[in-house]
């Protein structure tokens, strides 16, 4: 019977490894998962596979100690196995590459085949039993298969016999040059070999050679220096751990449009923090630094030549340095206005249309977070100044544009059609331009928890929730983890309900593991519960009940005030604690609460006072019951400016001409001295009447 898994008492991982494991809390997780993908023997489909490689990667160490990455050409058949435990190389490493000269009797060594046109990959660390004659015998200590994340395709043909004897330019350099810096700026691959030579290497000490992959720019040069985005892997830390123990580092760069091969070595700083720059690039989770200390060029080396195929699915997701400094400025100056062109309209249900912004200036925007929302600012056809107003993201924080999605508000009995709704939907067009500051909001999804989700929208309250699930399935593709989410979408009607195509889509992109329930109020004729949505009716006990087997739930909600009411009163009948329900409401209202105000300081507000609005004849007087000076405002008939409704757009700012206000939450956006933001605004308890321009 075929062995499994590793066979040996000692871990298959390495102190430097371990340590990276349990900085993450991944120790004993990593540790059994090690076990169990790393053998001391190649099952027959990797033998069949190194059998059919026109290239190999190897990673061997010289007499300094340094690390060599390098690439080995043969036709098929070059790379042997004449049995499960032993590797045979007819190495035709090219002049001027070390790894022959370093693959002596006893030497560590490493290599990853890759066959690039499937993005498959297996790789083998060993030592070496024997080479003689060009010919490598290696002795397998670790065998084991590795996902393509980061491999983007390439069609590869010889160009020349690799056995024929060519003249190899070998250029040496100690400072990258300017035919290197341009090689590297514009990388997409390149291949790092590490070294631990303090653990046995007939165990888990030894070399490493690995692949990396990511967006031309995603390698930055300063000077002497690299510094390298380490995205989402398969945390076993293999390359970085070896950086722990010891940071001598051989890089290997192709320039495939030449068949140049550029050959480093330096020493590797290790970034295991994320500051603001690793924190702006886009996928990145830490990074390493690569101070050179020498290396060559050698000149049209490869017989091979690599024909561009497709990018990695996995890189799409990451950026790259010049992206991210960008976001660090767009960081900067995130309250700002800046100009959006919009590049896409499209309909998402009878009431609903999606806008598709994509910034005017070309630089890159702030990230957004999944579940926050965009203010935008916008002059309607009629109205004396622009109208601000917030509207959530629709689209996932990887997507390449921002997308908010509007519902157009028609007028309605007494209630008038909402004038920045119907602008939007009347006469926004592909081509306009809007304004908008950076996304914003506390209504967030962490998609790296662990404890189920259950997202809960009601009619354009979905807007949040699809955000939600498209990067909750997008963070689940890079880290193989999906949260476990449920999404119940409430609608009046199969013609109002928005993105079911979408919630469709992405259940069939995880096979079901994203729940998906459609409740639909009012159906059409001919319409069925189990045909074109899931349950007929409104949101109840019975139905929650009914698609959540019981467990522990973070409740998202969204929607109209009366039906996040309900909701939130229906989870609680059920016993869910108000902690664990995060909301998100639509107009003025705000959720009640059913929760214990312990030591609540009492709110400094005087009984009542006097307000007047610049634009009204006579001061009213306000109450604590007239609620924020915004709600007071509104039901004096005015139409202030407002967003979030929070304190945390900057959408409400209103000037003060006289008096004072004191907040009941204190506000998150910053105030200017003599404005207040009246959505959370009161006023002061103050002699002086105050005057509000309104
Ligand atoms: S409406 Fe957003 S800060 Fe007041």
């Amino acid at each position: 019977m075929a062995l499994t898994g590793w066979d040996k008492d000692v871990s298959p991982y390495h102190s430097g490894e371990i340590a990276l494991h349990r900085r993450l809390g991944r120790e004993a997780k990593q540790e059994k998962m090690g076990r169990f993908i790393h053998r001391p023997y190649m099952p027959d489909q990797h033998r069949e596979f190194f059998a059919q490689l026109p290239f190999f990667i190897a990673g061997s160490v010289d007499q300094d100690g340094w690390p060599w990455a390098s690439i080995l050409f043969g036709k098929p058949g070059f790379v042997s196995t004449p049995d499960d435990r032993t590797l045979q190389i007819a190495a035709l490493s090219v002049d001027g590459d070390p790894f022959l000269e370093n693959a002596g009797e006893d030497a560590p060594v490493s290599f990853v085949g890759i066959e690039l046109p499937t993005r498959r990959r297996n790789r083998v660390n060993g030592v070496v039993r024997s080479a003689k004659d060009g010919v490598a015998v290696v002795d397998v200590v670790q065998s084991y298969g590795n996902c393509p994340q980061y491999i983007h395709t390439r069609e590869l043909e010889f160009h020349r016999d690799p056995k024929a004897p060519v003249d190899i330019k070998r250029e040496a350099f100690d400072r990258f040059d300017d035919a290197s810096r341009a090689v590297i700026s514009k990388a997409t691959t390149f291949f790092v070999a590490s070294h631990n030579p303090y653990d046995d290497q007939r165990v888990n000490g030894g070399v490493d050679v690995n692949h990396r992959g990511g967006n031309p720019g995603f390698v930055k040069i300063d000077g002497n220096t690299l510094t390298i985005p380490d995205f989402i892997g398969n945390f076993a830390f293999n390359t970085l751990g070896n950086f722990m123990v010891n940071p001598k580092a051989g890089l290997l760069f192709i320039d495939f449009e030449t068949g140049d091969l550029i050959q480093l070595v330096g020493r590797a700083e290790l970034l295991l923090d994320k500051d603001d720059d690793i924190a702006a690039f886009q996928g990145a989770e830490r990074a390493w630094r690569f101070h050179l200390d020498h290396g060559h060029r050698l000149v049209g080396a490869s017989p091979l030549t690599f024909a561009p195929g497709e990018a990695s699915p996995n890189t799409k997701l990451t950026g790259d340095w010049q992206q991210a400094q960008e976001r660090l400025a767009a960081e900067k100056s995130r309250n700002d206005w800046r100009a959006f062109r919009v590049v896409k309209v499209e309909d998402e249900s009878s009431v609903i249309r999606s806008f598709y912004l994509a910034p005017e200036d070309g630089a890159a925007t702030v990230r957004p977070k999944p579940g926050q929302y965009l203010t935008i600012k916008t002059q309607p056809e009629g109205a004396e100044r622009p109208v601000i107003r917030t509207y959530t993201l629709s689209s996932a924080p990887s997507d390449p544009h921002y997308r908010i999605s509007v519902k157009r508000e028609d007028a309605r009995g007494d209630r008038p059609a909402g004038i920045v709704s119907s602008h939007l939907h009347t006469t926004l067009n592909e081509g306009d331009l809007i304004e908008a500051r950076a996304p914003k909001g506390q209504f967030v999804l962490d998609t790296s928890e662990a404890r189920a989700a259950v997202l809960i929208g009601a009619g354009v309250g979905i807007t949040p929730m699809i955000s939600m699930v498209r990067q909750a399935v997008s963070d689940g593709f890079t880290r193989r983890y999906l949260r476990p989410l449920t999404v119940i979408h409430a609608a009046a009607s199969t013609a109002e309900r928005a993105f079911v195509g979408e919630f469709s889509k992405l259940q069939r992109e995880t096979e079901g593991k994203l729940r998906y329930l459609s409740l639909i109020e009012n159906p059409a004729e001919g319409e069925e519960a189990g045909r074109e949505f899931h349950v007929e009716g409104r949101l109840s006990a019975e139905i929650l009940q009914s698609v959540l087997p019981l467990a522990d739930y973070d409740f998202f909600l969204c929607g109209p005030p009366t039906f996040m009411q309900a909701a939130y009163d229906i989870l609680i009948l059920l016993g869910v604690r108000d902690g664990r329900i995060r909301a998100e409401a639509f107009g003025p209202a705000s959720l009640k609460r059913k929760v214990e105000i312990v030591d609540q300081p009492a709110q400094k507000e005087p009984a009542q006072a006097e307000v007047r609005f610049v634009s009204q004849p006579t001061a009213k007087t306000w109450t604590p019951a007239d609620g924020t000076l915004l709600e007071f405002a509104e039901t004096q008939r005015l139409t202030p400016n407002f967003g979030c409704r929070s304190g945390s757009c900057g959408s409400c700012s209103t000037k003060i001409r006289s008096g004072a206000v004191s907040y009941r939450n204190q506000p998150e956006f910053p105030t200017e001295a003599g404005e207040a933001l009246i959505c959370c605004a009161v006023p002061a308890d103050d002699t002086t009447p105050l005057e509000l321009d309104l």
